[in-house]
């Protein structure tokens, strides 16, 4: 027969291999994993995003087969105008007490905004045309 020792000794062997066990599982190295993850999946939303904004496709903007290319002049210009809505959100317009910038305050879903529309309006306001 084993004595009461005997049995804590057991449980307390149990116990430290489950401990071991759940050390050296890949929980722990997935932390890192996980970030870039999350990461990957932020581009994924934002690249979603914009291309509803300007009502285009991927391609308008990548070379399909190398999403990393950044061949496109359209690609170049996007990045500038994404420096753009990210200084906008940055310095108040973040969708918090008012506006948030997006691609989608100036291109309206067309990937070329046509924002001489307003000021074409405005001028005419002021100096009508003159026809007598
Ligand atoms: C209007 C232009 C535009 C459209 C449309 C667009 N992208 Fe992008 N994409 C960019 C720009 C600019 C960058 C670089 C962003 C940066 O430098 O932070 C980028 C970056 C990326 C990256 C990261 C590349 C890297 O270097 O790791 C991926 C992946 C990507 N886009 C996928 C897509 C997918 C998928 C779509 C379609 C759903 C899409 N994009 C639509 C402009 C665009
Ligand atoms: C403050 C207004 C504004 C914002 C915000 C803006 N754009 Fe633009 N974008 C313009 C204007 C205006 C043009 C047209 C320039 C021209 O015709 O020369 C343009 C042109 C472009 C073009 C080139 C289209 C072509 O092929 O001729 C791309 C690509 C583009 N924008 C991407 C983006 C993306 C992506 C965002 C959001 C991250 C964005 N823009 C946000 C004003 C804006």
């Amino acid at each position: 027969m084993h004595n009461a020792s005997y049995y804590k000794g057991l449980f307390f062997l149990i116990t430290c291999f489950f401990i071991t066990l759940l050390l050296i599982s890949p929980v722990a190295q997935t932390d890192s994993a996980k970030k870039i993850l999350d990461k990957e999946e932020e581009i994924r939303e934002q690249m979603l995003q914009i291309t509803q904004e300007l009502g285009v496709t991927c391609a308008a903007c990548h070379e399909v087969n190398d999403f990393k290319k950044a061949s496109k002049p359209s690609f170049q210009i996007a990045r500038e105008h994404l420096k753009v809505v990210q200084l906008l959100n940055s310095n108040g317009f973040d969708g918090k007490h008012g506006p948030q910038a997006t691609c989608f305050m100036c291109h309206r879903g067309k990937l070329k905004p046509d924002y001489t529309e307003a000021l074409l309006k405005k001028a005419l306001k002021i100096s009508p045309p003159h026809n007598k």
